[in-house]
């Protein structure tokens, strides 16, 4: 495997074969798989448990991390093209990046959205101007509009409890957030789960349906697996029967890159934030998912996210799992 950047450039077979190399790698582990690897981990946006779960999939099979991000004491990072560089920025990345990765054998790199021109983010254009730079095997640790790593943890997490895939319904709903924020998570959640032949259905206020690319890329995911895609605003009919409600906010795509606006139309919609009534109708054994951090009495209730349908921690402890399994793929052999 020479890069992850999206489980869309992965059969349904191979990702099987993913999260059976995790669950195997957790029940026998191999602490010299990796030994004399390292990957070079670029965070050009904050993280916890990206870079924690990483570290510890690497140590675990007896490789090594390093982690760069501007935060730290490094020269100030120049991004854009044919541009004079008089001012603070010391070092362009077509010269970083490159650096970077000749240190490591593999490269990770974060950079979430810059969430003001929705064609630059939808194209993914920084995280390809990036991985462009670079010619070792590279993962996509959350770029403007995808986390694979996310997406592959959550199958598993869903495949270890059981939840339904064929005839599993699925509902990714959006919740009350105050800031704008980005699609890279949804678009990955409704991709992932509709290849996993769910059936998908996107819960959302007015004038916050998902961009049209995002929704028909998860169409065809579910053409090839045998799931559904579908989108709603009605909360009690969407939750009927449902196995899993995954929950997340993203930007309005009427508004984008302009939060002012966007601030205009959310102070009525404060009661999306997810509590028990919620799950009236659900599947009893109906599961709260979220892939962290979350902000409590905002998005969710604490009862909620701390009761019994909440698998929160098991989602990020699988992030180290199935990281194991690409990072084993990508590198053991090598
Ligand atoms: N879920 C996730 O990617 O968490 P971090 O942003 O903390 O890495």
């Amino acid at each position: 495997m020479n890069f992850f950047n999206d489980l869309a450039d992965f059969s349904i077979a191979e990702i099987k074969e993913l999260i059976t190399l995790a669950r195997r790698l957790e029940k026998k582990p191999e602490p010299r798989a990796l030994e004399g690897k390292v990957l070079a981990m670029l965070f050009l946006s904050p993280s916890l448990r990206t870079l924690i779960s990483f570290q510890s999939a690497m140590a675990r099979m007896g490789g090594g991390t390093f982690v760069i991000s501007p935060e730290m004491s490094i020269h100030g990072l120049e991004s854009r093209s044919g541009i004079v560089m008089d001012g603070v920025a010391a070092e362009h990345i077509r010269e970083a990046v490159p650096v970077i990765a000749s240190y490591g054998d593999a490269i990770g790199i974060r950079a979430f959205a810059k969430r003001e021109n929705l064609g630059d983010d939808l194209s993914d254009g920084e995280f390809r101007e990036l991985t462009s730079l670079v010619d070792t095997p590279y993962i996509n640790m959350e770029s403007a509009i995808n986390h694979p790593c996310q997406s592959l943890a959550d199958w598993k997490t869903m495949d270890d409890l059981g939840i339904p895939a064929r005839n599993g319904k699925f509902v990714l709903s959006w919740t009350w957030h105050p800031r704008q924020m980005p699609f890279a998570v949804p678009a990955a959640t409704v991709h992932m789960a509709a290849l996993r032949g769910m059936d998908v259905t996107v819960l959302r206020p007015e004038g916050f349906e998902l961009p049209d690319i995002v929704m028909d890329k998860a169409r065809q995911a579910a053409t090839i697996s045998g799931g559904s895609v579908t989108e709603s605003d009605n909360r009690s009919s969407t939750m009927q029967g449902s196995h899993v409600i995954y929950a997340n906010s993203w930007a309005s795509v009427h508004h984008y890159g302009d939060r002012q606006a966007e601030d205009k139309i959310k102070p009525e919609l404060r009661d999306w934030c997810i509590d028990e009534p919620w799950f009236e109708n659900a599947a009893n054994d109906c599961r709260f998912m979220h892939c962290l951090p979350v902000r409590r009495g905002v998005s969710v209730t604490d009862s909620v996210l701390d009761g019994p349908r909440s698998v929160v921690i098991t989602e990020a402890r699988n992030r180290m799992l199935v990281q194991m399994a690409l990072l084993h793929q990508m590198l053991s052999r090598s």
